[in-house]
């Protein structure tokens, strides 16, 4: 036994200073393994044999054949797999997509399907074995063919309702000084982290084990033990550096498919997506189609704002894009409509890809703003701020901080917005036409119940333990900040575990809301170990450990709007004889609580930034009508914002502190996005007078723009004049 000695320092400030990563040295030198290179023995290797069909069913399927060939261990099909349910309701409080309960019927529902999983001694015998697998399809005839005017598009109600409506749109409409009427396009993107999905299953002495690359190692846990009908103290899952999530890294084919063949071969099987496949199987953002109507008067108050999209999901699940929820948090109008609406296809479900709906809708809703300013003849800014809310214009509900107005201020000074010339396509420099933009951000500052351990060592050291994960974002750091701070030690003497399932269930690192739940857990396990020291009590060998369950604390918040905001700027230049358009310089200035660390704060911020520039300018994943599957589906094929594209980019963020607050954290993972891609397109209009509703910008879109503008027709570029 130790005396714990209360002698600690004065309360350090940890939080709120630049730190490195905790595992920086480990990731660089390779020393840091990611899921597909933990070592095993007796490692077996699947490999999935995907559909060539988009609609239809397994006719008959030649394994003997393969089964032959050497190294290969098993077949894996919809004949002989293990059964799984699908009939429960998850951790996030969503029943899982039966897309992930691989091998339990013969129905194909979108081309890219996992139809068998080859099992074999090595990698290369089973992509071998795999690759000359015959399946032959009883082929039925697909239908693909998005478009915001299909009559069956539908609702549904999901977490939020699908559709909100207050007063009437057409009276207010009529009665507005200015009128915006227009449709918004953005095209179906993939996430694909620079990490793809791997998994390795085992079972060990009753448990089943599971090695993954994932954004929440209790989430999948509980996924598994629900699907495979096991007891979940059976189920264990690790993840301990992941390269990146983004949303597509929840439970997927990868660790269902390894968790099968695992149990049927009885060793361990190690499951890892290709590139190519993770364009089938790791989910994507559905294309949108977006009309947004805004009446407002001569001052720019609005009377008549409706945004209603439509998106695509899959034929067995039902996943919706709700970009209309933006209008829910950002402007509020005598007439306030909203609705989100889904059409099924014979794709590949959809997913959460970095703000899910905020992004794609925070393009349409903050270009028809820009475009409102233009016919109001007020400034951007100045139009934003006219029509700050005072409470949620559909919940009603007050705003537990609002940070918008503040956000703008600094960036319109930071920036250089002030002495902008509104007029459009008049500046050059060179074969540039040169134009800034803006737009506004928000997203979603909730927390959700985590539980956290933390332990102090005889040493005077602590460990804490809780299943966060750290996806690239230095969640890990972070909350090493924010445990030295709860422990009122340096952080040196403290040590954060996470990633396993084991550490008891968490919030998982999505809808920004990791750092902010686990801190929580976190500053409550540490303050109550505070306590039990400070009476002096000896520390024995094994140490003193107190858990927190923050359930009780969050159900006990009072209800309110809880948000990040943000304001995005951009300056581009836009060559109309190419078509090229080049990103300058961005600003984007925050209000998302007290910043942990500011080093890997401002790279996440920065990060979503550059998803904007590679949304406005760059992606879009097209599907081949005729075959129904994704064209150029790598990463020479998929377009996105690369080293060259990326210009200056500042991300700062304004003191947003909030003393009512529990925790004072909110997430900044995702609002950078948000806002990003409007505010570059608004700078394109700003630079050629060119409106650009369709997402990508590109070339062929500014070059058919340009004709346009110059032969007096209408300055839009259409999003089917080029393809
Ligand atoms: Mo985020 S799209 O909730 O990982």
């Amino acid at each position: 036994m130790t005396a714990f000695t209360t002698e600690t320092p004065a309360r350090t400030t940890s939080v709120g200073t630049a730190h490195t990563r905790i595992e920086g040295r480990d990731k660089v030198t390779g020393a840091a393994r990611y899921a597909a290179e933990v070592p095993f023995t007796g490692l077996t290797h699947g490999w999935l044999v995907l559909s060539t069909v988009a609609r239809g069913r397994i006719s008959a399927m030649d394994t003997q054949a393969v089964l032959a060939l050497p190294g290969v261990l098993a077949v894996l099909d919809h004949r002989n797999a293990p059964r799984v349910t699908t009939d429960y309701t998850g951790m996030m409080g969503m029943r899982p997509d039966p897309t992930c309960a691989v091998f339990q019927h013969d129905r194909v529902p979108h081309l890219g399907w996992p139809v068998a999983l080859v099992v074999a001694e090595t990698s290369e015998q089973a992509r071998e074995a795999a690759e000359s697998l015959v399946v032959h399809y009883e082929q039925e005839p697909h239908d693909i063919g998005f478009t915001g005017e299909r009559p069956d598009a539908c609702t549904l109600d999901g977490h939020a309702p699908a559709v909100t409506e207050k007063g009437d749109v057409a009276a207010q409409l009529a009665v507005s000084a200015a009128v915006v009427d227009a449709e918004y396009t953005t095209p179906a993107e993939h996430h694909n982290p620079l990490e793809p999905h791997a998994a390795t299953a085992r079972w060990d002495a009753g448990r089943l084990e599971v090695i993954d690359s994932n954004q929440g190692v209790a989430w999948v846990a509980g996924e598994l033990a629900n699907l495979f009908s096991l007891d979940p103290c059976s189920v264990r899952v690790r993840s301990e550096h992941v390269g990146g999530g983004f949303g597509c890294k929840g439970v997927r084919v990868h660790q269902v498919a390894a968790v099968m063949a695992a149990t049927l071969l009885h060793r361990p099987v190690r499951v890892a997506l290709t590139r190519r496949q993770m364009f089938s199987l790791a989910g994507y953002r559905s294309p949108t189609s977006q009309r947004v109507r805004l009446g407002a008067d001569a001052d720019g108050r609005l009377r008549a704002l409706e945004h209603r999209s439509v998106s695509l999901t899959s034929t067995v699940y039902d996943f919706v894009e709700a970009s209309a929820g933006v209008a829910r948090v950002m402007y509020d109008a005598d007439a306030h409509h909203t609705a989100n609406r889904v059409v099924r296809l014979d794709v590949p479900t959809p997913t959460w890809m970095r703000a899910p709906g905020k992004a794609p809708g925070s393009f349409a809703l903050e270009a028809a703003l820009d475009e409102l300013a233009e016919k109001c003849g007020l400034d951007p800014v100045e139009l934003r701020l006219r029509n700050e809310p005072e409470r949620g214009p559909v919940s009603g509900l007050p705003f537990a901080g609002r940070g918008l107005t503040a956000c703008f201020r600094e960036g319109v000074h930071r920036f250089g917005w002030a002495d902008r010339d509104p007029r459009p396509g008049i500046r050059r420099d060179g074969r540039w036409l040169l134009g800034t933009g803006t737009a506004a951000a928000s997203f979603g500052a909730g927390a959700a119940p985590s539980t956290a351990a933390a332990t102090a060592h005889a040493d005077g050291t602590f460990t804490v333990r809780i299943s966060a994960a750290d996806i690239g974002t230095g969640a890990r750091t972070a909350l090493t900040l924010v445990a030295a701070d709860a422990l009122r030690v340096p952080p040196e003497h403290v040590q954060v575990r996470i990633g396993d399932s084991d550490f008891g269930p968490a919030m998982i690192a999505g809808r920004s809301m990791g750092t902010r739940s686990w801190a929580w857990a976190i500053t409550a396990a540490a303050g109550e170990l505070r306590e039990r020291l400070a009476g002096g009590t000896g520390i024995p060998d094994e140490g003193i450990t107190v858990r927190s369950d923050t359930s009780a604390a969050i159900e006990a918040l009072t209800s309110a709007e809880r948000h990040s905001f943000g304001a995005q700027f951009a300056e581009v230049a836009v060559d109309v004889a190419t078509g090229e358009v080049r990103v300058r310089r961005m600003l984007g200035i925050f209000a998302a609580g007290r910043i942990v660390n500011p080093l890997t704060a401002r790279n996440q911020l920065r990060g979503g930034m550059i998803w904007g520039i590679s949304m406005a300018l760059h992606e879009e994943a097209v599907r081949d009508r005729a075959s129904g599957g994704p064209v150029g589906a790598d990463l020479a094929g998929y377009h996105m914002a690369t080293h060259a594209d990326v210009p200056h980019i500042e991300a700062d963020w304004i003191d947003d502190h909030n003393a009512e607050d529990p925790v004072g954290v909110k997430g900044i993972g995702e609002i950078g996005v948000v806002g990003a891609a409007a505010a570059i397109a608004n700078a394109v209009w700003h630079a050629t007078g060119a409106r650009h509703r369709h997402l990508p910008i590109r070339p062929d879109r500014v070059l058919t723009a340009g004709r346009a503008a110059t032969l007096g027709g209408q300055s839009t570029a259409h999003p089917h004049m080029s393809r």
